[in-house]
């Protein structure tokens, strides 16, 4: 079975010996990886249960939580489009996932439900495994910065207190709010003054070339280059040898962004090592215990072979 239903879950652990205790919840969830990053992380930390899809109605996020809980559910991790539901749904959200307005993880903590995101500080660890460099070392624009992943990833880069951060979007109304909340969190010292460590611009801005010259990292976070076809979301002359260039997408594993930046010398890294360890803080989460990180790699690499 890839996914469960909400009125299946009654029933998922009557009869069997590998209870299903983490789940992934979505709509639709059945492509999820998350159980071919989980269930070997699981089966090495030897705890013979399992990780399950649901999917979810919007909506019936509160409900589902409710009822995941009543069968014994310990945690749960959320995706598209649930995660905004799923922070009002929680009793307690950490500090992140309140800027970020957004929960991925979800952990039961008696009766009480307790919500994290763990995109922003996987994001941290992905660019020190790809990079080796700390995200609050570097200047940053990010493109895409409107959606959901770019909203996560430009919160951590100023709860990281990173020296320079620029946000990009095609449609830069949405940007406005963004600005008024991140702004405040780049109090330090770190070059520029107060106010001018934190940009926006539109896409199509000539100012946003300007940007990204005197920027060191750059991240793609719109949907452009999920398919084979996609152009790239900026011209390929803007990108020059100095520059790191991670796509948080990761299939196809080289969109036309990280082939045209590696034609320009640059170095690059697609969306892998956000959703390895995005998942590895979940289940450091849920289980108190360090995640078999090689486990989840390679279920992972194994899911996208597939
Ligand atoms: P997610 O939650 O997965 O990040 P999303 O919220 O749908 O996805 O966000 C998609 C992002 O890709 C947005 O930043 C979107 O830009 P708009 O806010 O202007 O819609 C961006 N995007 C999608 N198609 C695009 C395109 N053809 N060119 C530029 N940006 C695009």
């Amino acid at each position: 079975m890839t996914h469960y239903h909400l009125d299946d879950l009654s029933s998922i652990n009557a009869d069997t010996q590998k209870p299903a205790r983490f789940a992934v919840i979505g709509n639709p969830v059945a492509h999820s990886l998350s159980p071919q990053l989980h269930q070997p992380a699981l089966d090495a930390l030897e705890l013979n249960v399992r990780y399950i899809r649901v999917e979810v109605p919007e909506g019936r996020v509160a409900e589902a939580f409710e009822k995941m809980h009543e069968v014994g559910i310990q945690g749960i991790n959320v995706t598209v489009p649930h995660k905004l539901e799923a922070l009002d749904a929680c009793d307690e959200v950490g500090k992140g996932a309140r800027l970020m307005g957004a929960v991925n993880t979800i952990v039961f903590e008696g009766e009480k439900k307790v919500g994290f995101n763990t995109d922003g500080p996987g994001f941290v660890r992905a660019i020190r495994e790809d990079f080796g460099l700390d995200l609050g070392d570097l200047r940053i624009v990010i493109i895409g910065a409107g959606g959901g992943a770019g909203r996560a990833i430009a919160t951590q880069c100023c709860l990281e207190d990173c020296p320079q951060l620029t946000l990009a979007n095609r449609t830069v109304e949405k940007l406005t709010s963004m600005q008024t909340l991140l702004d405040p969190l780049l109090h330090g010292e770190k070059l520029e003054g107060p106010g001018d460590r934190l940009s926006i611009h539109a896409l199509d801005d000539p100012a946003l070339q300007e940007a990204i010259a005197n920027s060191e990292l750059i991240i793609n976070t719109t949907s452009v280059g999920l398919k084979q076809s996609d152009p790239s979301p900026l011209p390929s002359h803007w990108i020059e040898p100095h520059h790191l260039v991670y796509d948080t997408i990761y299939n196809p594993s080289c969109t036309r962004l990280l082939r045209d930046s590696q034609a320009q010398g640059a170095r690059i890294a697609n969306g892998i090592s956000l959703l390895l360890h995005q998942g590895a803080l979940s289940l450091e989460y849920w289980t108190n215990r360090d995640a078999p990180i090689d486990a989840m790699r390679q279920g992972l690499a194994e899911a996208i072979r597939a």
